[in-house]
């Protein structure tokens, strides 16, 4: 995901920048650049790829500005390329901007700019803000000072909707640097005679420890001497500073002890970030897909492929795209799949999902079915990654980059993707009524709130891991898309406390794995579908009959769930997008029980975060 970097003070800005950026490397990103206020204006270098391009270009140890701003980018809007990435500057070059996030708006503020005049360079959402500074500051010409700078960038940020941390220079203020944040992080480290500026701390952690964290529609004028914050009326405001105790390596996880901790508290963001601008119009959004209605109504079969947890998320997607496309669809295994001869035609369309793009079954089973003459979709989380670079077709996941080994946010990110993708091949093939398609759209929408909800509930987990940690085998139960949330936090606690457990559909219990099941051995119901979970719970009597102690992850608020020992009680949702939800408490589970036994989560035994190999 974008880095951002600041600096305003008495030293060279450039080298301070790009030490910053070197810093947030770890987030993934396609291109890198700055802009400082030199003697004649606001320089601007920027470049595709490494931080290192950056630093090579010609100049840039020249540069003598004592302010600036530096971004590196993961492309969401428009393709990873020089002039899609920033900074960005208005038509007249007296803004420079750099902006983390995503503006839903951008279409019509660019068409609404255009008619006034102004002209755009890039296909970035971004590129509309500097400008639209800019015509706010012409409109508050009567304005003296800084205060006119300020108006005209919050009468801009009021015109924008989505999520947005944004650093903006101006020609006309060589001292000064506005930063306002909305759902996109941005904090302010304070150090003297000079202040510093972020998306994340480990950037700027070996300058300062004291920060200021912004709230959303806050402003900050930074000077190097000085922070002035103001409300979204522009009222001041007294911030506190604070300080912070972490070292270098902690930091890099944003104050969580663990990636995976941190990438599992990100999933609010994270499934935004996926679902990004598709649903702004009356139409879902996937200029990156070909397909029509002749094309879809074509095909006899889907193939969803994929291994591990990105397999499970597959699971959990052929809900969603079956019902909505009413086109029979499997899933497969992708180191099955690759070997066994599949019927693969020019009429099956193949959907790979790969958080790396890089996992070796995934691309063979890709390579095979183009070889049979299907259509080949990729979805992936990397950027230019391999699968992308063979696939027909490829869309992003936009999870940001997941560190730890087990993946949790590229799970519900796939999920995510795969809902809006069936809604778009639903609208395409004109076969459901568009309202229902409507509503399924406002719960995908409504998602990181629940996302959030749910979080804040799973911690009470804690207690029950305690209870758990030391057991030997787990099992989970669950029917239909249930089974494949049980199967994906199964998984989990398989791969990070090395507890064997296993997942089954609740239906198959009495054909042999309850001879397994005795007093006091833990099993685990996901309970979500509305229409299977009463038949779920006679499997879960079946094992509390027999002495097991049993967790419930439910929806279902009028449930009687006198029966079970530990309760976890989620927001309601449809059973497309129920996977979402349903896992975080499995992720915190395993999370906790392997935190109990005192193993590294983030780096599990035997395990690599891709797997390049057979
Ligand atoms: C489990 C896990 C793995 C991956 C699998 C596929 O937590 O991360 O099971 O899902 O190795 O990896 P990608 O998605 O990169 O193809």
């Amino acid at each position: 995901m974008c880095g951002i970097v600041g600096y305003v003070g008495t030293k060279k800005a450039s080298p301070i920048l790009i030490n910053g950026l070197k810093r947030l490397e770890y987030r993934g990103y396609d291109s890198a650049g700055i802009s400082t206020i030199e003697k004649d204006g606001i320089s601007l270098m920027k470049d595709m790829g490494r931080v290192k391009n950056l630093e090579n270009i010609s100049g840039i140890n020249d540069l003598e500005g004592t302010i600036g701003i530096a971004h590196t980018r993961w492309a969401t809007h428009g393709k990873p390329s020089k002039e899609n990435s920033h900074p960005h500057m208005d038509n007249s070059k007296k803004f420079s901007v750099v902006h983390n996030g995503i503006i839903e708006n951008y279409e019509s503020l660019r068409e609404d700019l255009k008619s006034k005049g102004y002209t755009f360079y890039s296909d970035t959402d971004t590129e509309n803000i500097p400008n639209l500074i800019h015509y706010y500051y012409t409109k508050y010409e009567n304005e003296k000072g800084i205060e006119r700078f300020l108006k005209s960038v919050r009468s801009a940020c009021l015109d924008l909707k989505g999520s947005f941390a944004i650093e903006v220079i101006c020609s006309d203020f060589p001292d000064n640097m506005i930063v306002v944040r909305k759902d996109s992080p941005l904090v302010i480290g304070k150090a003297e005679g000079e202040n510093y500026l972020s998306s994340d701390i480990p950037a700027i952690l070996s300058f300062t420890r004291t920060f200021y964290l912004l709230d959303d529609y806050e402003f900050a004028i930074l000077s190097k001497d000085d922070v002035k914050f103001y409300d979204k009326d522009l009222n001041p405001v007294n911030k506190e500073v604070k300080s912070i105790e972490w070292d270098a390596v902690g930091a890099d996880k944003n104050g969580y002890e663990d990636y995976m901790l941190k990438e599992i508290y990100e999933q609010a963001t994270s499934t935004r970030e996926t679902v990004g601008t598709r649903f702004q119009g009356p139409k879902t959004a996937f200029e990156e897909l070909d397909f029509t209605k002749e094309y879809l109504s074509s095909l006899t079969r889907i193939y969803i492929v994929a291994c591990g947890t990105a397999m499970h998320a597959g699971l959990a997607g052929k809900t969603v795209i079956e019902k909505l496309s009413k086109i029979p669809t499997e899933v497969d295994v992708a180191s099955e799949f690759r070997y066994r001869d599949p019927l693969v035609d020019e009429k099956t369309l193949c959907i790979f999902l790969t958080q790396s793009g890089e996992t070796a079954d995934t691309i063979a089973a890709l390579k095979l079915s183009k070889e049979k003459g299907a259509k080949t979709l990729a979805i992936s989380n990397v950027i230019g990654s391999s699968i992308t670079r063979e696939a027909d077709l490829s869309i992003y996941t936009h999870a940001g980059p997941e560190i730890a080994v087990a993946s949790t946010k590229a799970y519900t990110s796939q999920v995510v993707l795969m809902n809006v993708l069936a809604i778009y091949m639903s609208e395409v093939l004109e076969n459901n009524d568009q309202k229902y398609l409507d509503s399924l759209k406002e719960e995908i929408l409504e998602l990181p709130e629940k996302v959030e909800e749910t979080l804040k509930i799973s911690e009470s987990l804690k207690d029950f891991a305690r209870q758990v940690y030391q057991e030997k085998d787990v099992f989970y139960l669950g029917r239909g898309v249930d089974h494949a949330i049980a199967t994906e936090g199964c998984l989990k606690l398989k791969e990070i406390s090395y507890i064997h457990s296993e997942s089954y559909a609740g239906g198959e219990l009495k054909h042999g794995t309850i001879a397994l099941i005795e007093k006091g051995i833990t099993v685990i119901g996901v309970l979500t579908d509305k229409n299977l979970v009463k038949k779920s719970i006679s499997n879960l009597q079946e094992v509390i009959t027999r002495g097991a102690k049993t967790l419930i992850i439910t929806n279902q608020k009028d449930l009687d769930t006198k029966a079970f020992d530990v309760v976890v009680t989620i927001p309601e949702s449809n059973t497309f997008i129920s996977p979402v939800l349903a896992v975080i408490p499995l992720q915190l589970f395993a999370y906790y029980v392997a935190k109990e036994k005192g193993l590294d989560v983030d780096k599990p035994r035997n395990l690599a975060k891709s797997v390049t190999v057979e």
